[in-house]
């Protein structure tokens, strides 16, 4: 193997910001992948954590410019699950076999949401138990209101910085949406005690591979526990997506691109969850299993109500349907064991990271 392979493999957190561009720009791509999911096996072994993911809600403030559920797009129908639906559908969840949820939604800041989002998790640690794993991916919060919800009982908090290039950051968002405050944010959460999980897009426009591997940096010097990526992919109703190119070619890219953000971020910080995302899963009927193979150990079911799924297109050709695959227990197991991994079954999915700290 390559020396600087070698190193990566060998050593966590020891590649300079030029090795990993390097890397990114690796030109056997298949001996990067193999390189990763080495490092993958070796520290969390040839299982894969599930997440049980509800999308709770698609009523957002924010007017992010490539997002699909921006508050700007009058394209969509807005909806917002009650409480009990909520705790159906961990419960859901729970009898699949599932050990945890992700709540996620548009991001909304009141006081009315932040006492709902109360009851919906002493709802849920009731009807699923104490030790049922409730991440929270809602957005950014006071410290006030993430403090309500670590004592209700989350555990978990996914907050991406979406680009870890502020100038970048300030391209894709309007006037009002604040680089720093979403950093801030993220130290709240580990203040208040949270497993923390950031992640970034990649695949943006303006975006350079510097930008990418100094987001890896960003993901090393915040000292993450989990990291969602994925490829950006255009939405035909926002600013940015309006008139972008649509080609099988150009899909192709974005999900090698995306693949090969995991096998970096993997080979530089060896021990966090790392999450094979939807967004690969819509450019590639295989994506998730591909992200799996490239150095992810994460995957996240959509749980909620096929009803729903419309509302909360994020990007074209996120799968609105049963999730192909992923519809059954059996065809999950099938589709994880084909690619010779295993699932972990009613698992919390703490990340080893953490428990290492
Ligand atoms: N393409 C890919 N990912 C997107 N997200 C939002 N819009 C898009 C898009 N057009 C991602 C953002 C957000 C997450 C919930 O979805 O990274 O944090």
């Amino acid at each position: 193997m390559d020396a600087l392979l070698s190193k990566a493999v060998a050593t966590p957190r020891a590649l300079s910001r030029e090795e990993l561009v390097r890397l990114l720009e690796w030109p056997d791509v298949q001996e990067l992948f193999a390189a990763a999911y080495e490092v993958k096996r070796r520290e969390v072994g040839c299982v894969v954590a599930l997440r049980g993911l509800v999308e709770c809600g698609n009523v957002c403030a924010k007017d992010c410019l490539y997002c699909g559920i921006r508050k700007g797009n009058q394209n969509v129908r807005r909806y917002r699950m009650e409480a009990d639906e909520i705790v159906r559908r961990a419960e859901v969840a729970r009898d699949a076999g599932y050990g945890n949820v992700v709540l996620q939604s548009g991001e909304i800041e009141s006081e009315e949401n932040t006492a709902f989002i109360e009851s919906v998790l002493v709802g849920i640690h009731e009807r699923c138990g104490e030790n049922f794993g409730v991440t929270l991916s809602l957005g950014e919060q006071t410290d006030g209101t993430y403090r309500r919800w670590r004592e209700a009982g989350a555990h978990r908090y996914l907050l991406r910085i979406e680009t870890s290039n502020p100038q970048l950051y300030a391209r894709l968002h309007p006037d009002g949406h604040s680089w720093s405050r979403r950093r801030e944010c993220l130290h709240s959460l580990r203040r208040n005690g949270y497993q923390v999980g950031s992640g970034v897009m990649c695949g943006l426009p303006w975006q350079t591979v510097q930008d990418l591997a100094a987001d890896i940096e960003f993901f090393a010097a915040e000292d993450l526990d989990m990291i969602g990526m994925g490829p950006y992919i255009p939405h035909r109703d926002t600013p940015l997506g309006a008139d972008a190119e649509w080609t099988r070619q150009v899909a192709a890219e974005r999900l090698e691109l995306g693949l090969r953000m995991i096998a970096v971020t993997r080979l530089h910080l060896h021990d966090v969850n790392i999450a094979a995302s939807t967004a690969l899963q819509a450019l590639a009927p295989d994506g998730r299993e591909r992200g799996l193979l490239a150095g992810a150990n994460v995957i996240m079911p959509n749980v909620t109500d096929v009803k729903y799924r419309s509302g909360y297109r994020l990007y074209e050709g996120k799968p609105v349907d049963d999730e192909n695959s992923f519809g059954s227990r059996d065809a999950l197991e099938r589709s994880i064991s084909a690619i010779g991994e295993g699932i972990v079954w009613n698992g919390r999915g703490d990340s080893p990271h953490w428990r290492g700290r």
